[in-house]
């Protein structure tokens, strides 16, 4: 039987430009179990914080538009450079629910600080659209929110270096700034980043609290399918196979990685040539 997109039983696609987006999954998984997810992590144009918003919007919509052959019923861009710059043109063009993580993170910040000042370390892409300030200013315009684009924190992640001296070195370099200033809350605007959670947690300190908006975005996407009639009640009889991996290369990599920080064994990531979308 052939799965429409409108179905309860439909899968949900989450995608971000690596293994990043995979914190996300984690929490979907932790918080609506009985959903299917394919996930796609655009490991061959990756990083996409240094591009431009085009080339972001247009790698967006090509993996929108591969979600969509397979007929998830929602997407969510799990991709803070990607929700900052391709979000607004994708919500006009495609034809299910989509959502990112900007705004969840947004929203959880602004609840969590007390002194009124708000870090957010993120890509050169999300930090020069100043998005979370916009989004944080309309919830509580009296707050300070300071960005620091951090970088060369994406291919630590990707490479594995999750717990090593040359991330604690670099996230010194880029954090000792915040410090300065006093913030008492810090977002962690990429979603690569909660993978290096303890190493920024104890630079940081005790007194500052971290914000991974993978929590707040799995909520919202809970609510947003009971809204739409999607949210489905039923454990899948799939096994494994009620997550699905796709990358735009090096597959191999892609799975050894997901399979070190999700619970569930993955079998296989497939590989997708992006150009047919
Ligand atoms: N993980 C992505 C984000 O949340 C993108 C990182 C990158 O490819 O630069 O922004």
């Amino acid at each position: 039987m052939e799965l429409e997109s409108n179905s309860k039983d439909a899968p949900i696609g989450v995608f971000d430009s690596g293994v990043g987006g995979l914190t996300v999954v984690r929490e979907i998984m932790r918080q609506i179990p009985n959903e299917k997810i394919i996930y796609f992590g655009d490991t061959a144009r990756l990083p996409y914080g240094s591009k431009s918003k085009d080339t972001i919007i247009r790698y967006s919509r090509q993996i929108c538009h591969f979600l969509e052959s397979q007929k998830v019923k929602a997407i969510v861009v799990a991709c803070n450079t990607a929700s900052a710059q391709a979000l607004d043109t994708l919500e006009q063009e495609i034809d299910v629910p989509i959502t990112g993580v900007v705004k969840p993170g947004a929203k959880t910040a602004a609840e969590a600080t007390k002194n009124g000042k708000i870090g957010v370390i993120a890509t050169e892409g999300t930090i020069s659209s100043q998005i979370y300030s916009q989004y944080i200013m309309k919830l509580k315009p009296d707050t300070e929110v300071i960005g620091k684009a951090c970088p060369l924190f994406v291919p630590l992640v990707e490479e594995g270096l999750l717990i090593d001296p040359v991330t604690v070195e670099i996230a010194q370099r880029y954090l000792t700034e915040l410090i300065d200033i006093d913030i008492d809350t810090l977002i962690l605007g990429c979603t690569h980043y909660p993978l290096i959670r303890s190493t920024i947690g104890k630079i940081m300190g005790d007194k500052v609290t971290l914000v991974n908006p993978a929590y707040e975005t799995a909520r919202e996407l809970k609510e947003l399918l009971e809204e739409k009639h999607l949210l489905n009640e039923t454990k899948p009889t799939l096994g494994t196979g009620q997550y699905q991996f796709y990358v735009s290369d090096a597959a191999d990599k892609f799975k050894t990685f997901a399979n070190s920080i999700l619970k569930y064994g993955i079998l296989s990531a497939k590989v997708v040539n992006m150009e047919q979308y």
